[in-house]
């Protein structure tokens, strides 16, 4: 069902991703021979590639697709990749599509190093071309993501986030890329500021619900090429759990942020705050919010007067809350 959803979403941009994967396998050639067989690792280990689909359907949306799209493709690609692997540094997560990640493979070291160098030669690809519009639109999301990690790491310390503040979070570490890629690939072939600005909040729409369905995927079992269960081992609260929590007694509560708070937590106690959980439904509040944001996006996306792509948008924003990985 997944893969149907993405190939149809594919189906017009074959030939144009074909061509973005290898300008990407490009842009990242070192002649650091240790840097050079790292960057081969992560071009083989590709993930869904659903930040270069979205700069290239919503390039789409208003013309043809040209060399300042797919460098757009490119720096979100970059971008996203080095989030990754300084994310998994700081998760002290060891699987990252599948595979090991970098940081379990070359140490803490090297990851921070690699996340640094694909930063730059994003930057650089954009700044060397002139893309402006790209670059700026790409560093307000990189201030974002850093303040977002931070401000989770601030709350995962304190253990007193709210909704509120999980959905600041989330917007700025996940849904800001996300908004991005939409405003790159759209600017790339309209220069309206009006329709910039209705697409970048479509794209940020689609990346909560991006980052909840992720969060979702924490509390289950299925395998989808990470760890699950790391959230709650590194004090994660994400919105299931926040739920669970407003939901609770005071009472109820301590008992379960005295586990949170644990550095090293049994499978017995990852287990009781699984079960406690799902007994206050916290997983279906998030699920039902995630739809609350698909809603948006969809109507957003429908508002915007479009010359194609407008279905396989539509698609995807429903890949994005029904994929299994
Ligand atoms: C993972 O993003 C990071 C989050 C924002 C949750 P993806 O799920 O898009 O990762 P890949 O690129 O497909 O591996
Ligand atoms: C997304 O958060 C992190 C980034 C924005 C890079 P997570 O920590 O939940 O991402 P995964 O689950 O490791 O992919
Ligand atoms: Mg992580
Ligand atoms: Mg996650």
């Amino acid at each position: 069902m997944k893969e149907d959803i993405l190939s149809y979403i594919k189906s017009p941009i074959q030939e144009e991703l074909q061509i973005f994967e290898k300008k990407f396998k490009a842009s990242v050639k070192s002649n650091v021979s240790l840097l050079d067989t790292i960057m081969g690792y992560i071009v083989k280990r590709k993930g869904k590639q659903m930040r270069p689909i979205l700069v290239l359907h919503c390039a789409k949306l208003f013309g043809d697709i040209n060399e300042t799209t797919y460098r757009g493709a490119s720096l979100v690609e970059l971008l996203h990749t080095a989030t990754l692997v300084h994310d998994d540094v700081v998760d002290e997560s060891n699987l990252r599509r599948g595979f090991f990640s970098i940081n379990a493979l070359w140490k803490n070291k090297v990851a921070v190093l690699v996340g640094d160098y694909l930063l730059s030669k994003g930057l650089l690809l954009s700044l060397k071309n002139k893309d402006f519009q790209s670059l700026e639109i790409l560093s307000s999301a990189v201030e974002q993501m850093s303040e977002g990690e931070l401000l989770q790491m601030e709350k995962a310390r304190k253990l007193d986030i709210t909704e509120e503040i999980y959905f600041d979070i989330i917007t700025k570490k996940t849904a800001s890329l996300i908004a991005s890629c939409c405003g790159i690939g759209a600017f790339s072939t309209s220069k309206d500021n009006e329709i910039l600005k209705q697409v970048m909040i479509m794209g940020e729409a689609i990346g909560v619900a991006f980052q909840i369905k992720d969060d979702l995927f924490d509390y289950g079992d299925n395998k989808v090429g990470k760890p699950t269960g790391i959230d709650i081992i590194e004090k994660k609260m994400t919105l299931p759990l926040i739920h669970a929590l407003n939901l609770s007694t005071p009472s109820e509560k301590r008992h379960i942020l005295k586990i949170l708070n644990k550095d090293k937590k049994t499978k017995n106690e990852i287990q009781e705050i699984i079960t406690f959980v799902k007994s206050k439904e916290g997983i279906q509040y998030a699920y039902n919010k995630m739809l609350e944001y698909k809603k948006i996006s969809e109507e957003i996306l429908y508002s915007i007067p479009t010359q194609h792509s407008t279905e396989y948008l539509a698609a995807l924003i429903n890949f994005v809350i029904e994929r299994k990985r």
